[in-house]
């Protein structure tokens, strides 16, 4: 039985374990950005490698697309000029590789062109979220296409990769040459698999003429698209068949999911562990060449199955090596448990894709920071009261033990986590719990004080006399603008799910961007209740990223969840739910409804804060106390707010 341990070799590259971090956007910098940006995108990856993950995917690197002049595309990772032709490549790409050598890994190109929206086989649409026609390819453009993915692959040649991957997936011009779906072509690059196949193998062939040197080549395929009119297993093993018997390429890197829908490749946690690793095998067996494995790997108990399953030869781990770099390090010397788990909530897309701020990790601040290093001990080690055990508590408390400071954190119930514990009993969200298990690991590692049952005061807090007072004391579910409310079949999202009875039709009222209406409704339909969603905004959750909301649809409504959008709560009377539509204000009502639960969002508890400002020297507010936002919005205000505390 294969382990994940056992050495492998891929081409010219070996390893001496079978886990890969694939490619993935983030790190927070920029291979071509300024200097810092560049020091950051460097320091993001050699980490991950000095923590023994030897085979980085790295960034993905866009391929220069034949568009007219002036147009300006859009779509994911749309970009006109590409990376490959611009000023300053080849040496950067030079610097990052070198750097990654030195560390012990193996630099890896990853050739995008998922800017579908431009350019592609047809002029159709490759699913059910993005609805602009593309520009289709014709002979001479495709041509074209082909030597500048040969001249580009070079120039990554001559930066020192080992390693060029083909993005052959993730709903890009690749694949949506492969895929019948939207490959509507009749001349030889459309109809049969042989025909629809033709751009990527000239594609491959070109890189191969064009790279003299022996280069490691891989193809990153979607197993089965999953979606009406595409390909499926079957296909995918005649690809890699073909493939292997022209050897063009050393390995297959295998996954399944598109960008916007369900399954999405990034999966949330509506999904099972490693749920397609077999399928992946399935494919697999078409190929006497290595085959990688990504989606859904968490931990390393789960990367050890997929290889011990003969389901892959390697595994790839994303968003848990996002959350915890060291997780090879830290399994290899028998500790995995202390490892920070990755739980899923998606900040590090939602947070690019939706709110187009820096790439970040709810639960490690760390995360885009590796450049500058630790926070540094401090040399006068100052008293710190911490009030409020929720993600902003723990981590301002834990950060701030970890610079050696002197930490106490008060917090009224008896555990931690705050509003993440009850959010933890929601389904979907119950890996929630690992981490707020984690961090009272970290505290306690850490020695800082814990005392439960305390419903602080300001006399309390100022007789203790602390050098400085953090207040994290979390929000209160917030009630909607409407009548009836106090009925006692009227919930709020906490009270359900903190046990709260409910009857069999409930109305699920949306008034929070964030995921928590759905995974509360998710929660209900899971536990077989009928489930309407009523939401005001033109989405149903609107900070939940495309890659995310699919899946929690899909079982939302495969599970009898219905959605009434654009509609707000006007009032409850007995079982009738008096709605309005937000737009033209006309009324209309839900009858026989059992219970209304509401997902109003929350307001900030900053009382504590108001009665103690002026009286105390350094007072602090964060998390949802100053203004309830993502989980990662509180992490990462705790680590601004230690990072100053010298
Ligand atoms: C923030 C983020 C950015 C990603 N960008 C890319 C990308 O540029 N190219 C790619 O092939 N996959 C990309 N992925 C997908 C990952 O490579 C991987 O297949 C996916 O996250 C599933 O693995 P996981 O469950 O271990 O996270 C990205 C994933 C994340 C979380
Ligand atoms: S943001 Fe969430 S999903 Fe992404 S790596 Fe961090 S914990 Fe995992």
């Amino acid at each position: 039985m294969t382990d994940l341990f056992d050495p492998i070799t891929v081409g010219t590259i070996s390893l001496d374990h079978r886990m890969v971090m694939p490619p993935h956007s983030g790190g927070r910098g920029a291979l071509l950005g300024r200097d810092v940006q560049f020091e950051r995108f460097c320091a993001y990856w050699v980490q991950r490698v000095e923590a023994g993950v030897q085979w980085v995917g790295g960034a993905p690197t866009f391929v220069r697309n034949p568009l007219v002049p002036g147009f300006e595309p859009t779509g994911v990772g749309a970009m006109a000029d590409g990376t490959f032709r611009q000023s300053g490549y080849v040496e950067r790409l030079a610097e990052y590789s070198r750097r990654l050598h030195t560390a012990g890994g193996w630099s890896t190109v990853q050739m995008v062109l998922q800017g579908g929206l431009p350019t592609a086989p047809s002029a159709t649409l490759s699913g059910h979220r993005d609805h602009q026609v593309p520009h289709a390819l014709d002979l001479d453009e495709m041509s074209w296409l082909v030597r500048e993915y040969g001249e580009s692959a070079a120039l990554a040649a001559d930066g020192d990769a080992d390693v060029i991957e083909l993005h052959a997936n993730h709903d890009d011009v690749l694949q949506w040459f492969l895929s019948p779906r939207t490959n509507r072509r009749t001349d030889a690059y459309g109809g049969s698999p042989e025909n629809r196949r033709r751009l990527l193998r000239e594609v491959v062939e070109a890189i191969r003429a064009r790279i003299a040197r022996p280069i490691t080549v891989g193809l990153r395929l979607c197993v089965d698209e999953m979606i009406e009119g595409g390909y499926g297993l079957e296909e995918c093993q005649q690809l890699l068949a073909a493939f292997t018997a022209e050897g063009t390429v050393d390995y297959f890197s295998l996954d399944v999911g598109n960008n916007w829908g369900a399954p999405s490749y990034v999966a949330p946690n509506t999904y099972g562990p490693a749920q397609w690793a077999a399928l992946c095998a399935e494919a697999g067996t078409a190929t006497d060449l290595p085959i990688l494995y990504a989606g859904r790997v968490g931990d390393v108990a789960t990367a050890r199955q997929v290889i011990a399953d003969g389901h892959a030869d390697l595994v790839g781990v994303v968003r848990a090596l996002i959350a915890e770099p060291r997780l090879l390090e830290l399994a290899k010397q028998g500790e995995e448990g202390n490892a920070r788990p990755c739980i899923g909530v998606q900040d590090c897309l939602s947070r690019r894709v939706v709110e187009h701020l820096p790439f970040a990790c709810a639960v490690n601040p760390h995360v885009g920071r590796e450049h500058e290093g630790p926070l540094p001990r401090v040399e006068q080690a100052r008293s710190i009261l911490v009030i409020g055990g929720g993600p902003a508590g723990t981590e301002v408390a834990a950060l701030a033990a970890e610079r050696g400071h002197r930490v106490q954190l008060w917090e009224r119930d008896d555990h931690l986590g705050g509003q993440l514990a009850v959010a933890a009993r929601a389904r979907m969200n119950a890996p929630y719990a690992d981490w707020i298990g984690w961090q009272a690991r970290r505290l306690d590692a850490l020695g800082v004080e814990v005392r439960f049952g305390v419903d602080a005061d300001e006399t309390a807090v100022l007789e203790e006399g602390t050098d400085v007072v953090v207040v994290a004391t979390g929000a209160s579910p917030r009630l909607p603008d409407a009548d009836g409310l106090d009925q006692p079949h009227v919930l709020t999202a906490v009270d359900v799910l903190q046990g709260a009875g409910v009857g069999h039709r409930v109305v699920v009222i949306a008034e929070d961007d964030r995921p928590v209406p759905l995974a509360v409704a998710d929660h209900l339909a899971g536990a077989g209740h009928a489930v309407t969603v009523v939401h005001g905004s033109p989405d149903p959750s609107p900070l939940t990223n495309k890659y995310t909301i699919g899946g929690i649809l899909a079982r939302l409504d495969a599970e009898g969840g219905r959605l009434v959008p654009h509609a707000r709560l006007v009032a409850v009377d007995g079982p009738t739910v008096h709605l309005a539509n937000v737009y033209s204000g006309r009324p209309f009502q839900l009858d026989d409804v059992n219970t209304v639960v509401l997902a109003c969002g929350a307001v900030p508890r900053a009382g504590l804060h108001t009665a103690l400002r002026g009286r105390v020297s350094s007072l602090h507010l964060l998390g949802d106390a100053f203004a309830p936002r993502r989980l990662v919005a509180a992490t990462r205000q705790a680590f601004a707010l230690v990072a100053g505390l010298d």
